[in-house]
């Protein structure tokens, strides 16, 4: 019995050693967190159970069989984040540089599965140099047996990426299919292939960090959600998200009970949005100041900045936030910003997150460039998002909601529920100015006359009402009033139930 608790003993500290203290000393030097770390920084103290701690790997190639340390290269388990359930595995860089075995693989397919079994969210802390080259096809055999369960786990737990050091070549398609990808700047990198390969193919010369770094995913691709600034920072933002979310797609996110008033009034919202309605205005202002104590976690914040999305909460329930941005681009829809509020529409709908949508469009965004690159494909996502999305739908327009993307932005006819309109809404086809243009083509060279019925078409549709009287909205707020007629509505919502048709799935448009 002494004798195997002593080399219980010797293998815990040998996995807890991962691949050594020089090889952690790198580590740090680099000014990453070890494995372990990471999980002490991000679950609640003392609440970490770690499992598969004498996993090793079964290779027999290259010398392999003499360099087997318990653990293999990732550390796996689960623990609370704020007393709520969470699933974790965070790769070990110290150890075969965090490279992917059949078994390193096995050990992640473990927590995932029973995620799934338990409903409890997955945390992948990625720092991996890839497949286990020693390894080879066994490698890659692990990493499709993850990717797989993460097709399985989607819409069912919320998965979590981040990506804290190397993520190359197959590797990155894990993260890919995640809810969301987090990112540490000048210490990770994602790509599908690196500098070298890129510039044998294409010539072209480029760092990792400019291929694949956090601020080229943040800002450019769009693969992913938020760059911090270091392992501390990127882990306790983490936590902070996972307030917001709910264990899995049966549950709805926890209830955080706020101070702040439902019924609180804000009269500097009247004046929000200028007279001029081609000026723009800053539509986080109308987002923090109807939020709870003001706080947004705003998801994607640097990428397609013409619409905002992220998550608040209203009388301590979480929502999923999404608008248009009038300061970029004079909100107008593009393809960037389609793509990127379609998926997060789908992720609140799938995890029973109700959204709040505020509307200033403009419309969709002309050119040759967009239309070249499938505006009317990747519109279609954020339409099609809407209109299947189940959960409650409230809708604010502030302004402008013109053309498609009046339909587009949950509207009454996509099933939103509740529909509110500023009383300086424009609900029309499209601008006084334009729309006059195209009707009276005729009288081009009378300005007088052109002005005149653009003053007309402007006193008839450039209002609420029109929309209104057909029950297009359900009323017309003062902008003030905005965060208590919300809650209200959430309140009246609390137990809506609507089902879409059966069927083995939709074929939204890719
Ligand atoms: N398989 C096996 N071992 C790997 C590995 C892999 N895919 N990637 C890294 N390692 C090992 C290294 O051999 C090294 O071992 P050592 O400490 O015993 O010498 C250790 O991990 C650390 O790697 P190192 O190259 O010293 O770290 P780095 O920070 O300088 O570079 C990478 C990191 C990821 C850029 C580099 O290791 C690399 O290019 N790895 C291979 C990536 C790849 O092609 N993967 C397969 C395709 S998915």
């Amino acid at each position: 019995m002494q004798d195997i608790l002593e080399q219980l003993e010797d293998k815990r500290a040998a996995a807890r050693l991962g691949g050594g203290q020089k090889r952690i000393d790198a580590q740090h030097g680099k000014g990453k967190l070890t494995a372990r770390e990471r999980l002490e920084l991000l679950l609640d103290e003392g609440t970490f159970e770690e499992w598969d701690m004498f996993v090793e790997h079964r290779c027999t190639d290259f010398g392999m069989e003499n360099n087997r340390p318990p653990g293999d290269g990732v550390v796996t388990g689960y623990g609370m984040i704020n007393g709520r359930l969470v699933f974790v595995f965070s790769q070990d860089f110290t150890v075969f540089g965090g490279a992917l075995s059949e078994a390193h693989a096995e050990k992640i397919c473990k927590v995932m599965d029973q995620a799934m079994k338990v409903g409890a969210p997955v945390i992948g802390l990625n720092d991996s140099g890839g497949a286990r080259i020693q390894e080879g096809v066994a490698s890659l055999g692990g990493y499709a047996d993850v990717f797989q369960r993460n097709v399985m786990a989607s819409g069912v737990v919320p998965q979590i990426s981040m990506v804290m050091g190397p993520c190359a070549g197959g590797a990155v398609y894990s993260p890919a299919m995640t809810d969301f990808i987090f990112m540490v700047k000048d210490s990770s990198y994602m790509f599908v292939t690196g500098p070298e390969v890129v510039k044998t193919v294409t010539h072209e010369e480029v760092t990792a960090e400019e291929l694949g770094g956090a601020t080229t995913h943040t800002t450019r691709s769009g693969v992913a959600d938020l760059a911090f600034e270091n392992d501390v920072e990127a882990l306790l933002m983490l936590r902070r998200l996972y307030n917001y979310l709910p264990l899995n797609n049966r549950e709805k996110a926890p209830i955080r009970p706020s101070a702040d008033p439902a019924a609180r009034m804000d009269l500097s919202l009247d004046t929000l949005v200028p007279e001029n309605p081609n000026k723009p205005y800053d539509m986080k202002e109308l987002i923090t100041k109807t939020a709870d104590d003001g706080d947004f976690f705003e998801i994607q914040p640097e990428y397609a900045k013409n619409i905002i999305i992220g998550f608040a909460r209203m009388e301590g329930q979480s929502v999923g936030i999404v608008a248009n941005q009038p300061l970029v681009l004079a909100g107008c829809l593009d393809i960037k910003s389609s793509i990127k509020a379609a998926r997060f529409v789908r992720f609140c709908d799938a995890f029973n997150i109700p959204v709040i949508t505020f509307v200033d469009v403009p419309g969709f965004m002309p050119g040759t460039s967009q239309e070249y690159g499938g505006i009317i494909k990747h519109g279609a996502k954020l339409l099609y998002a809407y209109a299947e999305c189940t959960v409650p739908k409230i809708t604010v327009i502030t302004r402008k909601a013109y053309g498609g993307a009046y339909d587009v932005m949950s509207s009454k006819h996509l099933r939103g529920d509740v529909n509110f309109a500023w009383p300086n809404a424009e609900i029309a086809v499209m601008g006084a100015k334009g729309a006059v243009e195209i009707i009276f083509r005729e009288d081009k060279g009378d300005p007088v006359k052109l002005a005149a019925k653009e003053a007309e078409y402007k006193a008839r549709f450039a209002n609420p009402f029109v929309a209104g009287a057909r029950g297009f909205i359900d009323d017309v707020i003062l902008p003030h009033e905005t965060r208590k007629r919300i809650c209200r509505s959430l309140v009246m919502l609390k137990d809506k139930k609507l089902e879409n048709p059966w069927r083995k799935h939709g074929n939204i448009p890719l």
